[in-house]
């Protein structure tokens, strides 16, 4: 395993922290920081809340795995912040792993409740964001999974501990 030439792509569920911890990581490394939900919004014009609430699930999915795909793509290395479905997609899997080497930052719902509760607008959690994190998280486990070269657990630890923890593990490998 090792990133020299490939993206850091970060992976898991919405509130695990990817946006955060992306920016500061790709500081560290000296990479560029991309933000895939960040992209399609630049890219649209419209915020992800809005895209999902006026164009539907299906349709944002289009949108993401082009967006994905693009990025990953690019042949400068960088550190990718994946929105958390964007695993769901098996293209989008195998464009991950091709691409990058994928860390998932995994966090439990009680946990990743309380870190959604002050971010921005999430029309797929709906009325009760803590049934529907513990469904999502069930059905994707498999799939993070799946796609991660490297697993870092990040209940009870802040952003720059997992930060630490994350370019400890990669600097194990040749970080290029
Ligand atoms: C989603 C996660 C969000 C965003 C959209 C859908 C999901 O990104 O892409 O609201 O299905 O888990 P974050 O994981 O960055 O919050």
């Amino acid at each position: 395993m090792t990133t020299t030439g490939r993206h850091v792509v970060l992976v898991g569920m919405m509130g695990s922290g990817k946006s955060t911890v992306g920016n500061q990581l790709a500081r560290a490394l000296g990479r560029p920081f991309v933000d895939t939900d960040a992209r399609l919004e630049a890219d649209t014009g419209r915020s992800v809340a809005a895209l999902i609430s006026d164009e539907g699930e299906a349709s944002f999915r289009r949108r993401e795995a082009e967006v994905v795909r693009s990025v990953l793509a690019d042949a400068t290395p960088a550190v990718v912040a994946t929105g958390g479905g964007a695993v769901i997609d098996p293209d989008n899997r195998a464009a991950m792993t091709v691409a990058g080497l994928v860390v998932w930052l995994r966090a439990h719902p009680e946990e990743l409740a309380v870190r959604v509760a002050s971010g921005p607008d999430r029309p797929l959690l709906g009325d009760d964001p803590m049934v529907a994190l513990t469904r999502l998280t069930e059905d994707r486990d498999r799939w993070y999974q799946e796609v991660a070269d490297v697993v870092i657990d990040t209940d009870g630890h802040t952003p720059d501990e997992v930060v630490a923890r994350v370019a400890a593990v990669l600097s194990e490998e040749v970080v290029g």
